[in-house]
């Protein structure tokens, strides 16, 4: 019988399938995250840890776990943790891939749409009591039918968004590390290095991993570059974007707005600059977060563990 953490009460069927495989199960209590004490000495006395992109798992918390022999991250992301580093000690680091494109997906469009008919802002008045009259001029906002999207990070996700577009009409370009002529061909995207593509995007929406090219890609200068009153949408990693960055952008009215499931830190804490600018939304990293697509991860990241725990390579690592 092996012993497994879960740094969360996850949905889905994954505590059942471990449990049915004969692994005692340890769940963190609460919605909070264990703190990094505690998150050490669970992994200390465990064999496989089922974690959150939110729990940061440090090379010295990986070397003082003996009996750990790998970390499932109920995540597509796995910058919360080092994979050489969990290679060298000989622990599995695997992902979920797959299975929350189209619901991030989802997300970013609907942000997308959100930002550019002021929904969250008309909403906001409504219940303020400000709706008075049908207004000609009311919460006026731009057209997202027929405007150009600019992808940057052309994956799963990235890949998802522009087949969405393509509904609304829009004239798509990406900017990928590698062109995809196969995708250009079947969605009709148009590949751009990326001030073009900032330059010529009404929309622009982060599809990027973190990781240290993609830091602060869209920083003061990548914000000026982009075009006048461009809406900026971020369902990847709050650190693609210099935030400081993006507030100064706001406030000098460059941009017609931002929306952002990701910000940094996470929780972005009341009173940060973000929260006063009327065009900007910020919602709690929710990219994922539809009932069957977390249980679809969970269960992906149980079935990893499963393998290990079997003896055998589980079905999606990322430190091979
Ligand atoms: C991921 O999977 O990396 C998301 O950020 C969390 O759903």
């Amino acid at each position: 019988m092996a012993r497994v953490f879960i740094t969360r009460a996850v949905p889905g069927r994954a505590v059942e399938q471990l449990v049915a495989a004969g692994h005692a199960v340890e769940t963190w209590p609460g919605d909070l995250p264990p703190p990094p004490a505690d998150l050490a000495a669970a992994l200390a006395r465990s064999d496989a840890v089922m974690a959150m992109v939110v729990d940061r798992i440090t090379p010295e918390m990986l070397t003082a776990a003996p009996r750990l022999r790998i970390v499932a991250n109920m995540a597509v992301g796995y910058d919360n943790i080092d994979p050489a580093a969990a290679a060298d000690l000989g622990v599995w680091v695997t992902n979920t891939p797959g299975v929350l494109a189209e619901t991030t997906a989802d997300l970013a469009f609907g942000l997308l749409l959100a930002a550019a008919r002021r929904i969250v802002e008309s909403d906001r008045d409504t219940r303020a009591g400000g709706w008075k009259t049908w207004s000609p001029t009311g919460f006026l906002g731009v057209d997202a039918f027929g405007a150009t999207l600019g992808i940057v990070g052309l994956g799963e996700i990235g890949e998802a968004v522009a087949r969405r577009a393509r509904g609304f009409k829009m004239r798509i370009l990406y900017h990928s590390r590698t062109r995809k002529p196969a995708l250009e061909a079947d969605l009709g995207l148009e590949y751009r290095p990326l001030p073009e593509l900032l330059a010529e995007s009404d929309f622009v929406s982060l599809h990027t991993p973190l990781t240290p090219e993609t830091r602060h890609l869209i920083d003061a200068a990548a914000l000026a570059a982009m075009k006048p009153g461009a809406i900026l949408i971020n369902t990847a990693r709050g650190q693609v974007v210099d935030q400081d960055a993006l507030v100064d952008a706001l406030r000098a009215g460059q941009l017609g707005g931002a929306a952002l499931d990701v910000t940094t830190p996470e929780p972005l804490p009341l009173g940060h600059p973000l929260y006063t600018f009327p065009n900007v939304i910020v919602t709690p990293h929710i990219g994922s977060a539809s009932r069957a697509t977390r249980a679809r991860m969970a269960e992906m990241a149980a079935a990893n563990i499963l393998a290990v725990l079997a003896g055998r390579e589980p079905p999606n690592p990322v430190n091979r």
